[in-house]
């Protein structure tokens, strides 16, 4: 992967440790709540598979699809395109997201859930990019520099979300 990648940002195994520590954290703050993890999908299922096997509590676990995002600039818009099966009134809502940039997808979900009456939302990021100031999810694994970013999860045009790893993607890749 030398050819695309800048350097390795994450590393597998620190991931692993992140995916441990916030799935202890997660357990003992929802102990005792009807708990519906919310994947967004497609970049949350390495980190949602991880994560969800640390949290020690009888979860549901629904997925979403929303879109703003193509290449590598944010759009304006956001768009549900694939919806929860589950009505969520009462219920504590987790979203888990790969990475949170400037915050426009989350807070656009975070705004059609809260209509629906949940009980509580709050954001688990595997990242967070640290110039983003419109929201500061409540569980963040880590908090990276203002790069493009690629692996376990996230893609450049799909492609690369196998990687086990975090990566920073070369610049001339995308700055054409
Ligand atoms: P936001 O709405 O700006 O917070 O963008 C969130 C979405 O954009 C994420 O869920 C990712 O799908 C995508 N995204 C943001 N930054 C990156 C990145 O560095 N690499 C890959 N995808 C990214
Ligand atoms: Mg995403």
């Amino acid at each position: 992967m030398n050819e695309i990648l800048e350097s390795i940002l994450i590393s597998k195994e620190q991931i692993n440790e992140a995916c441990i520590t916030l799935g202890k954290q997660i357990t003992k703050d929802y102990e005792g709540k009807d708990t519906v993890l919310v994947g967004l999908l497609k970049g949350c299922i390495p980190f949602l598979s991880d994560l969800s096997k640390e949290i020690d509590l009888p979860v549901e676990t629904q997925y979403m699809i929303a879109s703003s995002y193509h290449g590598t600039t944010t759009s304006s818009e956001v768009h549900i395109k694939y919806d929860l099966e589950i009505p969520i009134e009462g219920k504590h809502i987790l979203l888990v997201e790969d990475i949170v940039d400037t915050g426009q997808t989350i807070n656009a979900i975070i705004k059609l859930l809260k209509n629906r009456k949940a009980a509580s939302i709050e954001v688990v990021t595997l990242l967070n990019k640290v110039d983003n100031n419109n929201l500061k999810p409540k569980y963040i694994g880590f908090t990276i520099p203002n790069k493009f970013v690629v692996g376990y999860g996230l893609d450049f045009q799909e492609k690369y979300r196998n990687l086990p790893y975090i990566g920073v993607l070369k610049k001339e890749l995308y700055d054409k």
